[in-house]
């Protein structure tokens, strides 16, 4: 018998869903200061301001959602106004570094 209340065997499984889970649901580790660059460049900044929380579109300033949703958010949008970004125009990395950016300011409109 066993002394452990989980066999070794699904032990190895458990940690092998948490790999799983972590590399599909987590952000891969973003650079605000690039995400800045790449929010500008790819004109996010013209719908959504130059700080994310000054444009006509939706502020997306200090962000709420989880990655996951705001990659699926930016690869296929739900709306006709926002264009759709493929992996040809915003990697994963990229969009990862927008998150960390849009993560790193306020919602709250200071100049
Ligand atoms: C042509 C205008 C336009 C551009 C360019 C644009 N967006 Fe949007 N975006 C919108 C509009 C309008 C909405 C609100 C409708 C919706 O939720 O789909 C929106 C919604 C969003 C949301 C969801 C916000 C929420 O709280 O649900 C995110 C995140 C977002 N945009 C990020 C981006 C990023 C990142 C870029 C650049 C890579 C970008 N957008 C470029 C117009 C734009």
């Amino acid at each position: 018998m066993s002394p452990l209340p989980l066999s070794s065997r699904g032990t190895i499984g458990f940690f092998f869903l948490f790999l799983i889970f972590f590399a599909g649901c987590s952000a891969p580790p973003g650079n605000p200061a690039d995400g800045k660059r790449w929010f500008l460049m790819n004109n996010c900044s013209s719908c959504h301001g130059p700080h994310g929380n000054d444009g006509r579109a939706v502020n997306i300033a200090g962000l709420e959602m989880g990655f996951g949703s705001f990659l699926r958010k930016i690869r296929k949008t739900d709306t006709q106004i926002m264009p759709s970004f493929p992996e040809t125009k915003v990697s994963k990395q990229d969009a990862a570094d927008i998150y960390a950016y849009l993560r790193s300011i306020t919602p709250e409109i200071t100049r």
